[in-house]
């Protein structure tokens, strides 16, 4: 038995979103999306041979790795399908995946979970993949944003600024790149957690409904300027100007879920009350933006030395569970062998 790979790579938490897709099969989205990779939220996937001639995949409950069911199996096998066929490899894998996210968080993990597994399969297939290359394999998981994943820093993936009913771009357009790495601007995301469910609506359902809202074409139309002013406002470092575009692009996709057909609500009582204690924290002089992903919780960001005093002042916003502090991160890092106290 081989000794195998293991790969960590972080969530990140879009800027500038991915809400509606050209061609949901092979990932091409309607617009371009611009990110920050995180550092505390993260997955890490080992993949070496199992005993016998069968895929093994496992998942950490957080006490143990137990077998992995459902559609949460499924969309892992589909993928280690997948990356065989691209790499012509025939032969059974064992994987274990394992979130970092602190217990309950109620975030999305799909991100780094399938650029983990995307980096950790490559390298055990004989074809280690980083950067653009593992950016599409990552994103062919089906979970677009895994492609923004496979850069630390800030990062932005094209492919988008394309008429929804026009043809899709070529697949050598579609990979993500960095704008700045990790370490040109210390960001933290302060994360009110509001509900720790799963997701009433999944972002692929999403992603299909969103072209039914009559304000879906509005957002596409304001995403080429709002991307340029955007970069430029990463590159300069200025929040002043960065803060009112995310505010403005969170609430706009959820103007088109909430406006698509069927709509859908992702927002809690509790969401508007830290979408408000944001903006009196601003009023204060605290430079601090909030944006929601396809759920209820809310991130909150802002200069990492201002990190403290958010997540206390979320905290004591009615209906915050807990507060979650993490920060811009690094690229993936892929090893050889499995992590310590793993029972590869
Ligand atoms: C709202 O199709 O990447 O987070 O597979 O659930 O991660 P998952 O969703 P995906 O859509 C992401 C939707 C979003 C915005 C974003 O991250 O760009």
């Amino acid at each position: 038995m081989s000794a195998g790979f293991h790969a960590r790579a972080a969530a990140n938490i879009a800027f500038l979103k991915y809400w509606g897709a050209i061609d949901l099969d092979r990932v091409v989205p309607a617009n371009a999306s611009l990110s920050m990779t995180l550092s505390v939220c993260a997955s890490t996937c080992w993949i070496g041979s199992p005993g016998g001639n069968e895929d093994e995949i496992l998942r950490h409950d957080g006490v143990s790795f137990v077998a992995a069911e459902g559609s949460f199996r499924s969309r892992i096998a589909a993928h280690l399908d997948r990356l065989r066929s691209r790499f012509g490899v025939d032969r059974p894998l064992r994987v274990l995946t394992r979130n970092a996210f602190p217990a309950a968080a109620g975030l999305a993990s799909s991100a780094s979970g399938f650029c983990a597994l995307s980096a950790a399969a490559a390298a055990a297939l004989g074809h280690p993949a980083e950067g653009a290359a593992l950016s599409e394999l990552a994103r062919r998981s089906g979970s677009g944003s895994a492609a923004r994943s496979a850069f630390g820093g800030f990062v932005r993936w094209p492919a988008g600024d394309v008429d929804p009913e026009g043809a899709a771009p070529d697949d050598s357009e579609l990979p993500a790149a960095p704008v700045t790495p990790a370490n040109h601007w210390d960001l933290a995301d302060v994360i009110a957690i509001v509900d720790d469910g799963p997701k009433t609506v999944s972002s692929l359902d999403g992603h299909r409904r969103a072209v039914t809202s009559p304000h879906f074409r509005a957002r596409l139309e304001a995403m080429p300027d709002r991307m340029r002013r955007a970069v430029d406002a990463v590159r300069a470092r200025e929040l002043d100007a960065l803060g009112p575009l995310i505010e403005a692009d969170a609430i706009e996709l959820h103007a088109v879920a909430m406006t698509s057909s069927p709509p859908i609500h992702y927002w809690r009582p509790a969401t508007v009350a830290v979408l408000e204690r944001v903006r009196a924290l601003r009023e204060t002089g605290v430079p601090a933006w909030a944006t929601m992903d396809a759920g209820p919780n809310v991130h909150v960001i802002a200069p990492h030395d201002r990190s403290g005093a958010i997540a206390q002042a979320l905290a004591g916003v009615d209906g915050v569970q807990r507060v979650i502090e993490d920060r811009v991160g690094g690229p993936p890092v892929v090893r050889e062998g499995s992590p310590a106290g793993w029972p590869a």
